[in-house]
């Protein structure tokens, strides 16, 4: 018995070593299951063998097993290339395999392909020779792979142009690109070639492979694909174009490859036993990309961006009582899927980043490497990793580890002080936060909570490390003085949101508005706020009167966190008689800023610069802010008349403005600038923007468009992950 999906076996034969050919005499599909039994006269022998099968699949369109994807050449024909996308279980749709990550092997793979053709697989040409059937045709031989995974084999035949370079460890990198576009391919290839030397030492453990390819497919399910030596993405995640792509593109896109390349090792190198495993992959991609960027573009202050990206999100979904622990049993493919969520992937990389502040990263290093060398080439469950972090760390980490991974949700830390002498006395407890109001059952569940104290004299250092580990404790900070605050979890790295007496929060807003905390924490402060709110345990009204504090903020990723709790707001006032007065404070919060920016870049900016202009002029657009809807119309007038093109980092914010306060001119303006892009980050840019329109029957004819196939055929499975949970959102 087998996996095969949607083959049809012509025949097949086992040919035990030393022995003679024995024909299978029948093929039963079991096709709910993905299976086939092949049938042959009598019991096979047990021992070594070959298996022979001679089949037929099917290049489909479905954007997984062996699929085609399709693309406009630039003369404006419609080709197509092939490509596999084979994680979480889909192999078995390209060829009868044993379709799990425990069972690997090595491949040998030839390709028979149009001599005009690129073909690409995870190992390096070994042979290209002329094909005896078929003088158009090549037979195209890779080199034999290390034992892996079958989730991981790939292969791409298509037309690509490609840039290369040699990383400083030896390994040949090439960015393949559609004709004509491998200049979009430089940025990516010069963070691959950094990447792999980073990971290289971080691990301790060399890459295994002689070349990597990373490759931009037109149509593209997932946002990239980690096979072995042949990373696949989406255009979006991969090529930048220096005229047209933004700030964001290029921090996405760098995000991406640090994610895949990490894969290489954590997953390729050692892979999880099964897919209740998929969080630890996934999770601790998610997390390493992070300092990979930081490594690469310490500029980007990625890690503020994490807490706001990543840790977030994680909290708010996790809140739902329709989440589920990290790690979950799954069986059926359509089970395997669904696991690819924020849980795996943003909660996994917050528990990690979590651990390994508590480890410290000399050992969490130390533990990384006994890791990777003890299970290489084998499979590892998510104990394997934590015995080796405990061994090198001496830290209980299975305890603490477990409380995260194997129940649901997280704790919200309540926290009271008093004063005693130079002492502050905390009292802390904890309960499970749900986002639908108080814990009120009975089996209250606890965490052990890894979590740093700090005060006013002390802000970022987290001097004061403790482990809550009781449902209620009473901890003293030594030498504090009466007119010092104290905050729990700097730098937000504790998974678990924090309520505070009102006597030490209203002691915390000075250092907001005097920018003495630093923004990870102004972040979080005000993200816990919001959530608190949203879950009715505190007033929104008191959360709108902290905002104040926020009007000398400089940092972009402080406002784009704040703005998306706003937006929230907005959107559920949106249809009463508090809409225009929300509108008015957000545009009165964030004119000063705005005025500060102003609309064109000044000497000496830098990324950071470009991302808070255009998450500023976008909110004061929207908001309805009248001079920034003029200038926003005038210079999109200049843009599609061609007097000035707008610069990439000002399109976003443009294209809202301008639609929001629209009419049918210029969403047909926008369809038009859609179907004139060239780039698909410009496409997606616009798809994503066009829900902004405000008339109802304009927002018809965005649905009909939203529907219709002029759309980016690889966005429709974007928020794959996002999906699934916003539906289940418990009602308010
Ligand atoms: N292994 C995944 C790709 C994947 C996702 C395969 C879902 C099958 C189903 C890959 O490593 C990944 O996580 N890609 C992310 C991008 C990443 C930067 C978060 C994605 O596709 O969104
Ligand atoms: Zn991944």
């Amino acid at each position: 018995m087998m996996n095969c999906a949607d083959i049809d076996i012509i025949t097949a034969s086992y040919v035990p070593e030393g022995g003679e050919e024995i024909n299978a005499t029948g093929f039963n599909y079991q096709n709910e299951d993905e299976k086939v039994t092949l049938s042959f006269p009598s019991a096979l022998q047990k021992g070594r063998g070959m298996l022979k099968i001679d089949f037929v699949g099917e290049l489909n369109d479905k954007m997984k097993g062996f699929y085609r994807s399709k693309y406009t050449t630039p003369s404006g024909e419609t080709h197509y290339a092939a490509v596999s996308q084979f994680e979480p279980t889909d192999a078995r749709r390209a060829f009868p395999c044993w379709d799990e990550p425990a069972i690997k092997a090595t491949f040998d793979i030839t390709l028979i392909v149009p001599k005009d053709r690129v073909a690409l697989s995870n190992m390096n040409v070994t042979e290209r020779n002329p094909y005896p059937d078929d003088e158009d045709m090549v037979e195209v031989k890779f080199a034999k792979s290390p034992i892996m995974s079958t989730y991981l084999v790939a292969f791409v035949v298509g037309e690509y142009d490609f840039v290369e370079t040699k990383s400083s460890d030896g390994i040949l990198v090439r960015v393949y690109t559609p004709i004509g576009k491998a200049d979009q391919g430089k940025f990516a290839l010069e963070v691959a070639a950094k990447t792999l030397p980073f990971y290289k030492e971080y691990f301790n453990v060399p890459y295994p492979l002689p070349k990597i390819d990373l490759i931009a497919i037109a149509d593209f399910a997932a946002g990239a694909m980690e096979n072995w030596g042949l990373v696949t993405y989406r255009e979006t995640a991969l090529l930048i174009d220096p005229k047209n792509s933004c700030s964001s593109s290029k921090q996405w896109v760098a995000l991406v490859v640090g994610h895949e390349l990490a894969h290489q090792w954590f997953g390729n190198l050692v892979t999880m036993e099964w897919w209740t495993h998929l969080w630890l992959n996934e999770g601790f991609a998610s997390w390493i990309e992070y300092l990979c960027v930081d490594h690469c573009f310490p500029e980007y202050d990625i890690w503020t961006q994490f807490v706001s990206a990543d840790y977030t999100r994680a909290l708010e979904l996790d809140a739902l009582d329709s989440s589920h622990p990290i790690e979950v049993t799954v069986g059926h493919p359509a089970e395997v899927d669904e696991i690819f969520d924020a849980i795996s992937y943003s909660k996994g990389a917050s528990v990690i980043r979590m651990l390994h502040n508590y480890i410290g990263d000399e050992d969490f290093r130390k533990g990384m490497n006994l890791y990777l060398t003890k299970f290489q080439n084998k499979n590892a469950a998510t104990e394997d990793l934590w015995n080796c972090l405990e061994q090198a760390s001496g830290k209980p980490i299975n305890a603490v580890m477990s409380s995260w991974t194997k129940q649901m949700g997280f704790p919200l830390i309540y926290v009271e002080e008093k004063q005693q002498g130079d002492n502050r006395i905390l009292k802390i407890s904890q309960k499970k936060f749900c986002a639908s109001g108080p814990f009120t059952g009975s089996d209250c569940p606890h965490w052990m909570v890894p979590i740093s104290i700090c005060t006013s004299e002390d802000v970022s250092c987290d001097s004061m490390k403790v482990l809550l580990d009781q449902p209620e404790m009473t901890i003293t900070v030594k030498n504090v003085k009466p007119d010092q605050w104290i905050k729990l979890n700097p730098g937000m790295v504790g998974f678990c949101r924090i309520q505070y007496s009102p006597t030490m929060l209203e002691s915390l807003l000075p250092s907001i508005r005097n920018l003495t905390l630093p923004p990870v924490d102004r972040l979080g402060l005000q993200n816990d706020l919001f959530s608190l709110a949203r879950a009715g345990i505190i007033g929104t009204v008191e959360v709108l009167k902290v905002m104040e504090a926020f009007v000398n903020e400089p940092n972009y990723t402080v406002w784009s966190d704040l703005s998306c709790n706003l937006g929230t707001l907005s959107t559920l006032m949106s249809h009463t008689d508090f809409h225009e007065e929300m509108q008015e404070f957000i545009v009165d919060l964030f004119l000063n800023i705005g005025q500060k920016l102003g609309w064109d870049p000044k000497h000496n900016e830098g990324h950071l610069d470009a991302l808070l202009r255009g998450l500023v002029l976008g909110k004061l657009g929207k908001a309805g802010h009248q001079p920034t809807i003029e200038e926003a119309r005038r210079r999109f007038k200049d843009h599609v008349e061609g007097k000035q093109v707008l610069s990439a980092d000002l399109r976003s914010p443009v294209y809202l403005t301008v639609l929001k306060h629209g009419d049918s001119t210029t969403l047909d303006t926008m369809l038009k600038l859609h179907n004139q892009a060239d780039l698909q980050e410009e496409k997606v840019r616009i798809e994503r923007l066009l829900g902004a329109i405000s008339h109802p029957d304009l927002i018809q004819k965005v649905l009909t468009f939203a529907m219709s196939d002029l759309l980016t055929t690889s966005w429709e499975g974007a928020t794959f992950s996002a999906t699934v949970f916003s539906m289940n959102e418990p009602p308010r």
